[in-house]
């Protein structure tokens, strides 16, 4: 058996780093997301730059226990086993240029999204984990499960940032709470395996700096004593330092990487 490091959400802005990072350990990668188009992008983007390096991409829903069991039991006639689970997918409704079309006001908060963005945040990290987790257990292997989080799973959204002339944009109410509740997982489960060998670990980034409009960018900075937003590269350390040996005496921690901001 191989093992690999799987990461969920792959095709988004910050998967492809968390793949860099793994691959620079020299450690096989399996990219897996819903969207098939974005995931052949950053295969190929991946594999340009690592042309040496295993890479496989499958398509995973984390919301679906069967398609998550699809992947593993793939895997497994492949030989694969995971030892390393990222899970880092996520419904991001992100600050927009332009009005944003969704209202997320707290007193008009749909049912639907609340249901639909909480299945996908929390949820399908606790199906991943229960799954693929549940696989590392039971083939008693040394592994790493990291719950990709937020800075607001510690602190509260600023809402005075997201507002502008253009744009109605609310920090939705799942955020925090897929953000707190990530952590709770991972808390959770670090102490119900901590005698099996896998340690659960949160990574809580700030906010990363993507092209969002200029005022939000301003406003931002003056919460972070830093006085900027993050590299979408500056995270790839911590990911590194979660998944190998340097962090063996660490489990049921969430690493805060967030330019000072929730120190403040
Ligand atoms: N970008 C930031 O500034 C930032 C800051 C703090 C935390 N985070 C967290 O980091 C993680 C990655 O963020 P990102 O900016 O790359 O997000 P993103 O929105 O760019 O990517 C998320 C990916 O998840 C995938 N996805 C959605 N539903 C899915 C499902 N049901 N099953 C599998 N995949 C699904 C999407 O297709 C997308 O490729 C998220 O958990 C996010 O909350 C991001």
């Amino acid at each position: 058996m191989t093992t690999y490091s799987l990461i969920t959400g792959s095709a988004g802005l910050l998967g492809r780093y968390h793949a860099e990072a793994l691959l620079q350990l020299n450690l096989k990668v399996v990219l897996t997301d819903v969207d098939q188009g974005e995931l052949d992008t950053t295969f190929k983007y991946l594999k340009k730059l690592y042309p040496s390096k295993k890479i496989i991409t499958s398509i995973l829903d984390v919301t679906s226990p069967e398609s998550i069991k699809k992947t593993v039991n793939d895997l497994r006639k492949n030989n694969i086993i995971i030892n390393n689970l990222i899970n880092n997918a996520a419904i991001d409704t992100k600050v927009r240029k332009k009005k944003s079309k969704k209202n997320h006001k707290f007193e008009n908060f749909s049912l639907d999204v609340w249901n639909e963005e909480i299945k996908v945040g929390l949820t399908g990290a606790m199906l991943c984990s229960q799954i693929i987790g549940g696989e590392m257990v039971k083939n008693k292997i040394k592994g790493n499960i990291v719950n990709i989080a937020s800075d607001l799973s510690v602190i509260a959204p600023n809402q005075n940032i997201y507002k502008s002339k253009n744009n109605n944009f609310v920090k939705p109410v799942t955020y925090s709470v897929i953000k707190h509740g990530i952590v709770g997982l991972t808390k959770y489960l670090s102490t119900y395996w901590a005698e099996k060998n896998i340690k659960v670990n949160s990574l809580s980034p700030g906010s990363v700096l993507n092209n969002q409009p200029r005022e939000f960018q301003v406003k931002i900075k003056k919460l972070i004593p830093m006085n900027r937003l993050a590299k979408k590269n500056e995270y790839m350390g911590a990911i590194k330092f979660l998944c190998s040996s340097d962090s063996d005496y660490m489990t049921g921690q969430n690493l805060v990487i967030d330019g000072g901001r929730s120190v403040w």
